[in-house]
């Protein structure tokens, strides 16, 4: 015996919705409006959790009330509403397209036509939506007359018969109206499930319909059944058949109407399975016989006829205010797709779409089926982002991740993996990874394999580093041909060092030592020097190879001893400090950078064994001019010139005059060396770099005017 058992056998998605729903209901007072699906078991097990079916709406209180799919009129609306009750509706989509369809038309002059069956819910729930004013036609063979209506708007109930439907169309057709709107609203599901029954009937000698005997669904399955063929058994349950009388058939096929749960059917098939012979099953259907395990994967199979991400051509039937209504190929009936599913950023224009056109669409689910456009068009975008990567491509990614190799990211459909030893230069340790999640990095394709694609940022790093070093490497020649030493040029203070002013000219950076900064002793470069300013300075020194320059700004301004003839003539008097005391005299700074000796002698009338017994460090005193020698930078100060003369000439003893020459005579020779002539300290040699330009310490600076002169030791002529 040969069992088949029809593809669309069992819940539609609507009643499975509504199922789902009514179980996940919780909470006191909860009352299913009318039975949720012509299933006694299903009704019994709802009863177990507290929820109650009840026939009218007169009879909850309060609570929550379920609609199920067959739907309801707007007036049970209202009525919820007034009484307050929270709603739950599981009407199902198709059923919702055609009260809308009727409500619209209605509300345009047209009288509604509505093919089913009078006492089925759903029709009366549609009758509902145009005031109860429906003219209802079941059979082709009822006398109905609607030619008073110059408008009419034909629907069907979701669960008729397609034939019937027809017959009744052409009926209607005689009839001389001016405008008539049919919409087949024949639920997909109806459709398939008839065709199977017709398709199984004809090929089979017996077929077994199950579902509950007021289900109008499993009523249409029984009547196309029996007009193929002689043996046709409904039963509600599987404990209902005789399952003996089953053997001498050859083939047996099995339907379900929409509100039959699975397992009903799987009972049917076992029972079927026990009663019947072995050695006949063997003999005339070892092959063909569906095992419980076949049974399921046939169910799957079923389902998966419309395998999840399949991307499926189909015609639009109607748009309306949910979405669009689809026809999927030419046998696998119609779905909707909702209008949220329709565009990329949520849009939805009705009008924007016209009845058959034709929409590709994604299956997102395949039992129910559900469809999307938006996710097909969304998926598309991600793949074209890919396509058009290579490799090389540049592009930029969010890290969404890592692993222990490196970084993870999306792109498009694509996977990105940054590893470590590519996300920069110099070696990342997994620890920080995590710094680099959801940080965007520029990245370059260095490997592609499907949608999986190895990237690295460094790459790109050291490229652009590489540009950099050209750019600069060009700046740099332009600039080194364009100096000499002596040359001045102008020149942005950029940053201060500690031995000295970093400046940039044409775009190099130059060093201006810090004591080549002013001609007296500065502590800080920021003394002489503001940042972003722009001054003139001159080049020191050029070293091409290491590409470093050296600046002075005290070369190009005055020296102190250049105006101290015109401002100290001899014998003008001045103010000053003691600075620095020797054996032989004091020092007097009379300005920054000019300094004078009071010789020991011409400090006070008295004799001074030592000049720190008259003076001290600070102190101010007025001395008077004796000589000045700007070429030697020696500037000569008497103290005692300026005291009242003694009353009487004190004359040194012996060894003392001839400690004063002594002591003149050292003021005449080197001991005498203004301050800035000072010894400079010894410089360290620079070490050799790789790196362009960087000033390693504050000893590099640029040479000095007293550097460049310090070999001619002029002091010591
Ligand atoms: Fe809905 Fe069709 Fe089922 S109308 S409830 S999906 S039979």
């Amino acid at each position: 015996m040969e069992i088949i058992i029809a593809k669309n056998a069992g819940f539609c998605f609507g009643v499975k919705r509504a199922v789902e729903t009514a179980f996940a209901a919780s909470g006191e007072n909860v009352c299913i409006l009318g039975e949720l699906i012509h299933n006694k078991s299903v009704i019994k097990k709802l009863a177990e959790k507290n929820i109650k079916t009840v026939n009218s709406i007169d009879e909850i209180k309060s609570g929550k009330i379920i609609i199920r799919s067959h739907g309801v009129s707007p007036e049970i609306y209202n009525l919820a509403k007034e009484k307050n009750l929270e709603i739950i509706d599981c009407t199902c989509s198709f059923v919702s397209l055609i009260q809308q369809k009727v409500k619209e038309f209605f509300d345009k002059g047209y009288h509604i036509i509505i093919i089913g069956e009078k006492n089925h819910p759903e029709v009366i729930g549609i009758n509902g939506w145009c005031g109860n004013l429906a003219t209802i036609i079941s059979s082709e063979n009822e006398n109905f007359d609607v030619s008073a209506y110059e408008k009419l708007c034909i629907v069907a109930q979701t669960t008729q018969n397609p034939i019937e439907f027809d017959k009744i169309i052409r009926k209607i057709d005689i009839y001389p109206l001016k405008t008539v709107e049919v919409f087949n609203t024949i639920c997909y599901t109806t459709i398939e499930r008839n065709k199977q029954a017709e398709d199984l009937s004809r090929k089979c000698d017996c077929v077994i319909v199950i579902g509950g005997l007021n289900s109008s669904n499993t009523k249409k399955l029984y009547d196309v059944s029996c007009i193929n063929c002689k043996n046709v058994y409904w039963v509600e349950k599987a404990d209902e058949l005789d399952y003996k009388k089953f053997i001498k058939y050859n083939k047996v096929a099995v339907l379900a109407g929409a509100s039959t749960p699975i397992e009903d059917i799987l009972e049917v098939k076992q029972k079927m399975d026990e009663i019947a012979n072995k050695e006949e099953q063997k003999e005339n259907s070892s092959e063909k016989e569906m095992s419980m395990e076949q049974v399921m994967s046939h169910i799957n199979a079923t389902e998966n006829s419309n395998k999840r991400g399949q991307v499926v051509k189909t015609t639009i039937v109607l748009a309306n205010d949910e979405g669009l209504m689809l026809q999927i190929g030419a046998k696998k009936g119609e779905i909707l797709l909702s209008k949220d599913e329709i565009n990329a950023d949520g849009s939805y224009d009705k009008t924007q779409y016209s009845a058959g056109d034709e929409m590709e669409v994604v299956i997102i689910e395949s039992n129910p089926l559900t469809v999307s456009r938006k996710r097909l068009l969304s998926s598309r975008a991600e793949d074209s982002k890919v396509t058009g990567l290579s490799e090389n491509s540049e592009f930029s990614v969010t890290i969404d991740g890592f692993n222990k190799g490196g970084l993870t990211a999306k792109y498009g459909s694509a996977a990105i993996f940054i590893p470590a030893s590519q996300i920069r230069f110099g070696f990342v340790k997994a620890e920080e990874f995590d710094k680099y999640v959801g940080k965007e990095l520029r990245v370059r394709v260095i490997k592609i394999e499907g949608k999986k694609i190895v990237a690295s940022q460094k790459a790109i790093i050291e490229e652009e580093r590489n540009v950099r070093n050209i750019e600069k490497q060009k700046i740099a020649e332009d600039f080194f041909a364009s100096i000499e030493i002596g040359k001045v040029v102008s020149g942005k203070v950029v940053r201060f060092a500690e031995f000295g002013a970093f400046v940039n000219v044409d775009g190099f950076d130059c060093l201006a030592h810090v004591s080549d900064l002013c001609w007296t002793n500065v502590k800080k470069p920021e003394d002489i020097l503001k940042k972003d300013e722009t001054y003139n300075f001159m080049i020191l020194k050029v070293d091409k190879e290491k590409q470093q320059v050296s600046l002075g700004y005290k070369q190009l301004q005055p020296r102190p001893w250049d105006l101290a003839v015109e401002k100290y003539p001899v014998n003008s008097v001045l103010k000053g400090k003691v600075v620095r005391l020797t054996g032989f005299g004091a020092f007097i700074e009379v300005e920054p950078g000019i300094d004078g000796l009071v010789h020991v002698s011409q400090i006070s009338n008295e004799w001074i064994e030592n000049p720190t017994s008259a003076l001290t460090i600070g102190q101010e005193v007025d001395v008077l001019v004796l000589d000045i020698n700007p070429e030697t930078e020696k500037l000569t100060l008497s103290i005692k010139a300026l005291l009242p003369p003694p009353a009487v000439e004190p004359t040194p003893a012996p060894e003392q005059a001839s400690k004063n020459e002594e002591r003149a005579k050292k003021f005449d020779t080197k001991e005498y060396k203004p301050r800035d002539q000072k010894e400079k300290r010894e410089r360290k040699p620079r070490e050799d770099n790789n790196e362009p330009r960087e000033w390693l310490s504050n000893e590099n600076g640029g040479a000095s005017i007293g550097e460049m002169l310090k070999d001619l030791d002029i002091f010591q002529k």
